[in-house]
């Protein structure tokens, strides 16, 4: 059987990671949360006390990194040097802080690396791997099966944000969200290219979809494209 490797990018609040995670469940291959990375990277720097501007001792610290991933999409887990650090990673001091570690270099190049082996042994695994991030499509697999770009509206991806970050979308929950969100997209932007899909890159705009519609469309374009 062939193994087939998904790639999707995309900002924050398209959906990706829940609907990626849903695309994998219903493929029956394994998953790959390459923004999880980058947030355990910070994680891992905060809690050694680094300066995030110092950019050749965090370089180090992503050759370091004690990272372990676990590839079930039911249960995506991350460990950094033995500890769990799925619910640290999502904090909001992570949230605002891993612009400055995924905007370095040195650190892109390394976890390049990694997310390459790693999907090469999740789909080793598993018979297949969808890949989830910002420069997934163009980087670190730009020869993958399928590629997408997720998107949607500004205004779709500021409400779902704002749903998950504070429970609603009123007035005053949108407007913090605006500012944790766009401030993020726009830094991270500096050095990957997500809002506008590359050659050969399939766009699924899910502004108008809801989750299992949006699940739908992605698996139309992995059966077309496999
Ligand atoms: O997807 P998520 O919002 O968890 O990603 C967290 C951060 O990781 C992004 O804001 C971005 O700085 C970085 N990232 C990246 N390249 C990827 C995935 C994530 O730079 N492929």
């Amino acid at each position: 059987d062939e193994q087939v490797v998904v790639a999707i990018d995309g900002p924050s609040g398209s959906g990706k990671s829940s609907v990626s995670r849903a695309v994998a469940t219903r493929l029956e291959v394994g998953y790959l949360d390459t923004g999880a990375m980058y947030r355990a990277l910070t994680w891992w720097c905060l809690e050694r006390g680094l300066d995030l501007s110092d950019q050749d001792a965090v370089a180090v610290a992503s050759r370091e990194l004690p990272l372990v991933m676990s590839h079930d999409p039911q249960a995506p887990a991350i460990t950094v040097d033995g500890t769990a650090v799925d619910l640290a990673i999502r904090e909001t001091r992570i949230s605002e802080a891993v612009s400055a570690v995924a905007t370095n270099l040195a650190v892109r190049a390394d976890m390049k690396q990694r997310q390459r082996v790693l999907i090469g042994e999740i789909a080793s695994a598993t018979g297949g791997v969808v890949a989830e991030g910002r420069d997934i499509t163009t980087v670190v697999a730009p020869d993958a099966d399928v590629r997408i770009l997720l998107t949607a509206s500004e205004a779709a991806r500021l409400a779902r944000r704002s749903k998950e970050l504070h429970g609603s979308d009123d007035d005053s929950s949108l407007e913090r969200t605006r500012e944790q969100v766009v401030a993020r997209d726009a830094k991270d932007s500096t050095v990957s290219q997500f809002s506008v899909a590359a050659d050969g890159v399939v766009t699924v705009d899910t502004s108008d979809l809801d989750f299992e519609q949006s699940v739908q469309a992605v698996l139309d374009v992995v059966r077309a494209g496999v």
